[in-house]
């Protein structure tokens, strides 16, 4: 009897193509409305119709029944920073004052190996409790700090992918390391971490203002040596922070073309923020194939701007939604995509249900050049969902009871959901999170 073999039943919801415009998602979105989900090792054995796959169930296997929820795709989170969870909401700032007030000391604790375990371990569970099942993650300028979340993430077997801070200048002491350190320490951990299981590595640039040239080149050297590892780091997302950057690399057309002549633009290489771009950035990041991580709590909450999220589609550049936990506000990616939708209601632009499920599912794990593995339920990917409660509240509830079609039922629950919508969240096939 083979006890990897797990049978999930429900209805369920993906995006089943990657898309050039936002219009086609519609088209490939699918409800299985009595489906059946196989997982053998991990990974998804067959999805389909629940009346022709019952007799493929091994006749031992209990059949997990989630009738009456909504079964989708695990959240990917493109951009966020584990250590930066004790400090969510801190008052009354904007980018660089905020970073010196209250990212810098929060970070600093994580020097402290015991520290750095317990606060992976807590991150991790929020992630689970909030439904995301694959996350881009900031480690600190620590290298402690990133085996502590990779060991944690291994041991339920998680996609995730991190890396160490590189930060030589223009911070605290207590928090620099310096080309040299950096290179060798982010090294070590890419030798002991990249492709180990299933997590991968960041190459970890804080942002332009806290590296030198040396350190740039430095970032750049790792990813010609280990050229399937992933670049992440910050961009254009406030104007001080800008203008810093042009007074620092004033021999540099912009933001942007410090990290594109230094090597760091490309597949795989991950912007957050990218609010205040001009054109030819925008034009780099297409033509490098570089990705950008749209953070609306975060850039709501810091002040910093309205991400021009159908600019990006027109200029086609990959796109993903991150919470950027500690400035952005929530773990939860519903209430992330509910921001996201404000965020483009002040522009007079639409975010659709579909479109954003899709940003939150395929159209993230494509942004992380991950939708081979994960993002929907296609045969073979790797079988990480959630089981969503669409009427987790009595207001839910009265409103799902309104709700005709697919597309409100969805909006309502994206615009009204938050982490008591997540009721199971399983990673790698296996049950990682029960609500309650
Ligand atoms: N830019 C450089 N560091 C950070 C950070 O920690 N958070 C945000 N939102 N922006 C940054
Ligand atoms: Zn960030």
């Amino acid at each position: 009897y083979d006890n990897s073999v797990k049978a999930i039943r429900g209805s369920f919801f993906d995006i089943t193509r990657v898309v050039d415009h936002p219009e086609e998602i519609e088209a490939h979105a699918r409800l299985v409305e009595d489906g059946l989900l196989i997982i053998r090792n991990g990974c998804i054995d067959w999805f389909g119709q629940w009346e022709e796959g019952k007799g493929r169930i091994p006749s031992e296997v209990r059949v997990r029944d989630y009738r009456g929820k909504l079964i989708v795709p695990g959240f990917v989170d493109t951009h966020i920073h584990y250590p930066q969870s004790e400090m969510v909401g801190a008052y009354g700032e904007q980018l660089l004052e905020w970073l010196n007030q209250h990212t810098f000391p929060a970070e600093r604790r994580y020097n402290d190996r015991e520290y750095a375990r317990e606060m992976s371990t807590f991150f991790i569970k929020q992630l689970l409790r909030n439904g995301t099942t694959t996350a881009l993650v900031f480690g600190t300028v620590h290298p402690e700090s990133v085996d502590a979340l990779f060991e944690a993430a291994s041991r339920i077997n998680m996609r995730m992918i991190a890396g160490k801070v590189m930060m030589d200048r223009n911070a605290p002491d207590y928090l620099l390391d310096t080309a040299e350190s950096s290179y060798l320490q982010s090294k070590a951990l890419i030798e002991r971490w990249h492709g180990n299981g299933r997590l991968l590595y960041a190459i970890t640039p804080r942002f332009a203002p806290t590296s030198t040239p040396e350190q740039l080149a430095m970032a750049k050297r790792l990813r010609e040596e280990y050229p399937t590892t992933y670049l992440h780091t910050h961009l254009c997302e406030n104007k001080e922070e800008i203008a810093w950057v042009k007074s620092l690399f004033p021999e540099h057309q912009g933001y942007l073309d410090v990290y594109h002549q230094h090597g760091l633009t490309g597949h795989n290489c991950v912007f957050a923020h990218c609010i205040h771009l001009e054109e030819q950035e925008w034009d780099c990041l297409k033509e490098t194939d570089s990705t950008i991580a749209f953070c609306p709590t975060s850039n709501l909450y810091l002040g910093s701007g309205l991400f021009k999220l159908h600019k990006a589609w027109h200029k086609q550049v990959k796109v993903g939604i991150g919470t950027d936990i500690g400035a952005g506000t929530t773990f939860n990616m519903l209430q992330t995509l509910n921001e996201a939708y404000k965020v483009m209601q002040l522009q007079s632009e639409r975010l659709s249900a579909y479109q954003a499920f899709y940003l939150a599912t395929l159209g993230g794990a494509h942004s992380l050049g991950l939708d081979e593995k994960i993002g929907s339920f296609a045969t073979g990917k790797e079988a990480d969902f959630v089981v969503l409660d669409p009427v987790a509240t009595p207001l839910q509830q009265l409103r799902y009871d309104n709700s005709t079609t697919l597309r409100d039922k969805l909006f309502v629950l994206l615009t009204l959901g938050d982490d008591r919508s997540i009721y199971r969240t399983y990673v790698d096939g296996q049950l990682v999170h029960e609500r309650g």
